[in-house]
Order: C-alpha cells, then sequence, then structure tokens
C-alpha cells in the first residue's frame, strides 16, 4: 500500500520538477551581434544566421565604442522613427552592457548621430 502511493508521490514530484525544469534552465547570455558586436548590419541579428529563441531572463550583450553608440531601449514608436521615446526611456553607454530581457517584444536603437537609420536597431522577441 505504502509503495504504491509512494510511486505515485515519486510520479508527482517528477511531473512538478519537470514543469519547474522549464524556469530552471539556464538564463542564456547572448552576445548581440555575436563577434561584430552592437554595430552597423545587426539588424537581422535575432533571426539570422539562425533564429534566436530568447527566453524571459536571458542577458542579451551590447558590445560597441561608446564614442559611437549607444543603446535605448525604446517603444514602437520610437522604434519606427529612431528617436528616444518614451522620453525617459533607459540609455546604455558603457560600451559592454548586459541587459536582462522580459517575456514580449523590446526594441534597441543606437541614438548616436544616424545610427538607427543606418540599420543599428533591433526588435527581440522573448518567450515566457
Ligand atoms: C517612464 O515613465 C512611465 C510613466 O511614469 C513609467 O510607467 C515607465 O516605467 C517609465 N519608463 C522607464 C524606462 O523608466
Amino acid at each position: 500500500m505504502a509503495g504504491k502511493y509512494g510511486s505515485l508521490v515519486l510520479i508527482l514530484v517528477s511531473f512538478v520538477l519537470l514543469q519547474g525544469g522549464v524556469q530552471l534552465v539556464a538564463a542564456a547570455l547572448w552576445n548581440v551581434g555575436d563577434a561584430n558586436g552592437w554595430t552597423f548590419g545587426v539588424q537581422s541579428w535575432p533571426n539570422n544566421p539562425s533564429f534566436k529563441p530568447f527566453r524571459e531572463g536571458d542577458m542579451l550583450v551590447f558590445k560597441y565604442d561608446p564614442a559611437a553608440h549607444n543603446v535605448i531601449v525604446v517603444d514602437d514608436f520610437g522604434f519606427g522613427t529612431c528617436t528616444t521615446h518614451p522620453a525617459n526611456a533607459t540609455v546604455y553607454n558603457s560600451g559592454s552592457d548586459r541587459i536582462t530581457v522580459q517575456r514580449g517584444e523590446t526594441n534597441f536603437i543606437s541614438g548616436k548621430a544616424d545610427d538607427c537609420e543606418k540599420g543599428l536597431k533591433i526588435t527581440v522577441f522573448v518567450r515566457p
């Protein structure tokens, strides 16, 4: 009897651990633009040369020359118009920024010169 329930408990515990395991998988660290870093041509990086399965809690690392570029987290309007929008958008400028992503869509642009117009911008889609 006890053995029977013991097995059931074991199965239930295993099931709970498996479900939880999805969350327990270590967050991934992504170097934006791979070896090139945060620079021109990066816009296709989320999907090329391969689709990047971003998950909530993953970290994006933006590497660039801070004299030339920066990283601003903008909304869709800011992304489309290459402007710092909303006005209180977070600006990163260390040259080696580590940003943890939340679920949903997040837009990043460079706000220096006409970087963004030249394609120094990406949108990432992050799954829970
Ligand atoms: C900007 O301000 C709005 C309104 O106060 C707030 O909800 C939002 O979180 C702020 N955004 C950032 C990136 O601080």
